[in-house]
Order: C-alpha cells, then sequence, then structure tokens
C-alpha cells in the first residue's frame, strides 16, 4: 500500500496528514500553539513548540491508524515562510523565532532599502518587507548583540523541525527565496547580499530542490512511533507553494485565491519576474520554476474582527447567513481590509481599515457583504497586476480556505475576478502539497503532473462564472 506524511507547520498549529497512492487521506491530526507576543509588533513562538506539536501529532497518528508502523514511507513538509529560527554551536535555539507577522523591523527595512534596496530587488526579485527573515536578522544584530554572537545556524520553521526528525541541516529553495538573502535567478544564497549584511554563508544550510531527500527519520523516532521500514524525509517548501503545489497549480493557466487568516492571489511562472517588487517573487517546490503573489493581510482576519466586533455572538454561519439578499455592491457601503496595515499593492504597515458610504438603510448584512468584497477587492488588485503584468487573462481561478466554503463567497469571488471559479473536492490545505512532495520524492510518480492527477481532484464546475443577482 504505502503511505505518505505531509507536515504543515503552520503560524496557529502544525497538522499532521497521512495519504496514500492513489492520493486518498488516510487520517489527519493536529495540535495547536500560541504565538507570543511580549511588546507591540512582536510575534514569536518558541521552536519548542513545533517539535511538541510534531511529536504529539505522530503519536496520535501511530496510534489511531493500526497500518501507520508498516506502511509509512516518507515524510515532508510545508511551512510558514520568512520567520527567523536561530540555533548555537550545540544546535540549540538561542532566541524565539521571530515569526512572519512580526512588525518590530520598519526601522530595519528602512535602512535596507536606502543602503541595499536596488540590488535586493534585482537578485531576489522582492522588495524590503518587515515579514521576511533579513531584517529580522539586522535587528537581533542591532537589540540583542549578545546572543547573535551565539548564533552558529540561521534556519526557517519547516527546517528545523526536518533537523530534529533526521539531525541534517538543509532547506529548500522555496523557503530560502522568502528570506531576502537568495539569489533567486541562480537559485543559490547570495553572496553580494550576505557580504553587505554581514551574514556569514557558514550560518546558512545548503539550500536545495524540495524533492530532494534530506535524510531518514532518526532511529530513536521510529522505534518511538513503531515504524518498521527507514522513512525517508524530503526537504518540501514554504506553505504557499505548497498550498499552490497541493491545490493543482503546476502550469500558468489558472490562478489561485486562497483566503485565510491572510488572503493570497498566485500564479505559476515559467520566467523571471518583471514586477518590481510589486508582487513578491519566489522560487517554486517544482523544479525549475517560480511563483508570483500578492498577499492581503486581513482576510479571514477582518472577518474575525468583524464577528467580534459587530456579531453579538453570532456564528460565522449567522452572520454570513443573508449576504446573499444583498446586490452585489452592497447598495454603496465599502469596506477596505487593511486593519493590520497591507502588503500588495500599498506595502503600508501603517495604512488601516474602513467603512465608506454608510446609509441608514444598511443593516447588519450590508455591513457583512461589504466586508467579504472589500477582502475580495483587495486580491482583485494583485490580480490586476499580474494579469497586467503578463499580459494575460486568468479565466480560471482556484479558490482555496475559508471562501471557499461559503456560496455567496465564492458567488462575489466569480463576480470580483470576473473568472471561472473552481473548487477542489477534497480540501486539507498546504499538507497536501507537502504529501505530494514526499510521493514525487519517493519515486511513487515520475513528474509533478502525474501526482497531480492522482492527487488533486475538483468539484463539477456547475456553479460557476454565475450571473451576479442583480
Ligand atoms: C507569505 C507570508 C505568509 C506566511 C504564512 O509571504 O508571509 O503567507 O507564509 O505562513
Amino acid at each position: 500500500m504505502g503511505y505518505v506524511l505531509g507536515i504543515d507547520l503552520g503560524t496557529s498549529s502544525l497538522k499532521g496528514i497521512v495519504m496514500n497512492q492513489q492520493g486518498g487521506v488516510v487520517a489527519e491530526a493536529s495540535s495547536a500553539y500560541e504565538i507570543d507576543s511580549r511588546a507591540p509588533g512582536f510575534s514569536e513562538q518558541h521552536p519548542e513548540y513545533w517539535k511538541d506539536a510534531c511529536e504529539e501529532v505522530l503519536t496520535r497518528l501511530s496510534r489511531e491508524v493500526p497500518s501507520f508502523g508498516a506502511e509509512l514511507e516518507a515524510i515532508s513538509f510545508s511551512g510558514q515562510m520568512h520567520s527567523l529560527v536561530v540555533l548555537d554551536e550545540a544546535f540549540r535555539p538561542v532566541y524565539p523565532a521571530i515569526l512572519w507577522n512580526d512588525v518590530r523591523t520598519t526601522r530595519q527595512c528602512q535602512e535596507i532599502t536606502e543602503r541595499f534596496g536596488k540590488q535586493i530587488l534585482e537578485i531576489t526579485k522582492n522588495r524590503v518587507l518587515e515579514g521576511f527573515t533579513l531584517p529580522k536578522i539586522l535587528w537581533l544584530q542591532e537589540n540583542e548583540a549578545e546572543i547573535w554572537n551565539k548564533v552558529r545556524h540561521i534556519m526557517l520553521p519547516k527546517d528545523y523541525l526536518a533537523f530534529v526528525l533526521t539531525g541534517e541541516l538543509h532547506t529548500d529553495f522555496s523557503d530560502a527565496a522568502g528570506t531576502l538573502l537568495f539569489d533567486v535567478r541562480k537559485a543559490d544564497w547570495s553572496d553580494e547580499i550576505c557580504d553587505e549584511f554581514g551574514v556569514d554563508r557558514a550560518l546558512l544550510p545548503p539550500a536545495c530542490s524540495s524533492l530532494e531527500q534530506v535524510g531518514v527519520l532518526k532511529e530513536s523516532y521510529r522505534e518511538r512511533f513503531g515504524l518498521k521500514q527507514a522513512v525517508r524525509v524530503f526537504a518540501g517548501g514554504a506553505d504557499n507553494a505548497c498550498a499552490a503545489f497541493g491545490a493543482g497549480l503546476v502550469n500558468d493557466e489558472e490562478a489561485l485565491v486562497s483566503l485565510g487568516t491572510s488572503g493570497v492571489f498566485s500564479s505559476f511562472e515559467q520566467g523571471l519576474s518583471n514586477y518590481q517588487g510589486k508582487l513578491h517573487f519566489f522560487n517554486h517546490v517544482l523544479p525549475g520554476v517560480n511563483y508570483s503573489m500578492g498577499v492581503t493581510l486581513a482576510a479571514g482576519n477582518s472577518l474575525n474582527w468583524f464577528k467580534k466586533a459587530f456579531g453579538q455572538g453570532a456564528t460565522f454561519e449567522e452572520l454570513l447567513r443573508d449576504v446573499g439578499e444583498v446586490a452585489p455592491g452592497s447598495d454603496g457601503l465599502l469596506f477596505t481590509p487593511y486593519i493590520v496595515g497591507e502588503r500588495t499593492p500599498y506595502f503600508d504597515s501603517e495604512i488601516r481599515g474602513s467603512f465608506i458610504g454608510i446609509d441608514t438603510h444598511h443593516e447588519l448584512k450590508h455591513f457583512a457583504r461589504a466586508v467579504l468584497e472589500g477582502i475580495t477587492f483587495s486580491l482583485k488588485d494583485s490580480q490586476v497586476l499580474m494579469e497586467q503584468a503578463k499580459n494575460k487573462r486568468f479565466e480560471r481561478i482556484i479558490s482555496v480556505g475559508g471562501g471557499a466554503k461559503n456560496a455567496d463567497w465564492m458567488q462575489i469571488q466569480a463576480d470580483v475576478f470576473n473568472a471561472e471559479m473552481i473548487q477542489l473536492e477534497v480540501e486539507q490545505g498546504p499538507g497536501v502539497g507537502a504529501c505530494m512532495i514526499a510521493a514525487v520524492g519517493c519515486g511513487w510518480f515520475d513528474s509533478a503532473e502525474a501526482c497531480r492527477e492522482v492527487f488533486v481532484h475538483y468539484k463539477k464546475r456547475k456553479n460557476l462564472r454565475l450571473v451576479p443577482k442583480m
């Protein structure tokens, strides 16, 4: 039979998903953890949280799936991007991981941009943002010099977990690309950037393809979880790249919209970017290709805020029940979802949200619809940037995340993106992409396309490109 395990190291939890050779989900388990914020703008997690969560998930899967011990062949990862993990010479974390959504580094970003912004854009194809890794390194150098002096290894979250499981240090191209230290053109660390900012290349792990085997599961873990055979561990990739692969995006015919806490509009890229930093641009988990994306920082987060502030205890279902009764445009009520600042297209950590055009006849359902429309229009900005630069239109868009679970929101997406919206039959998030990496890596399939044929299925396209209700 044969199983692969995809581990998705997310921002709020770690999820494990076990899949078989037919692309069926055998089991899944997850373990949640906190984000620590000891000062305004700080967002941290101790790497131990991820290790503990991973061990808990492996324990549960090995107990709940009788054939787990006999059948597990390979493991791979999908990880939250950009977050800085630092270890000392004994491979112990010497500081909490500074997460992708930590915004303490605005000053460092300004300094990097003034000093080396042009070169960084040329080499990494990205502009300098608080979320990315390099500004976090500078912050550590400037504010925690004693800690920085102890640092011998810089890594990303999923690579720390791979190290815990195998004892080997690696990263993959898609995650390295989110550090601002990586030459996206050559798929290698950039000596120029490392030299400019005092980052010794020896601190960085070797970077390899996501599909490459980086080790085998340690004997101690094999015994602990009753695994009969040597379990191969593959590098895996950045969560957005894994989400794209797991949703079946393996060419540039379609784009992907993912509406989670943040919202992402992404597309596959054959060549190099000409976006001039207006969109993010990273190496993909698939060999030799890239992907671009625009990010709305508060997608589901805006809806959460709205529910908390105005929902008076209503569930999401109750809150959104009547939005279909409101005509597109929410009768003139507009919402901008910039409640925690915005990335694409404004790249402004100080911009804030708004409701505009409030009228006496607006009810809660108008506000709820305006929130959904505002989030969707914010991602439309990324769609427009991409389509203009590529000189093409996306006729079909795959929708995943919370936005794909609500029929009215799917309708809003079809209207706003003016495209046929596609939904996955079974949606399990970026962990599926990690499973597919393990499946291709361990030789179940000859190519990513062959794996997609078996692992990714879309719902019958009956409800898509709907005629808007007027
Ligand atoms: C991407 C980004 C987030 C994280 C979430 O640039 O910052 O989507 O990858 O895990």
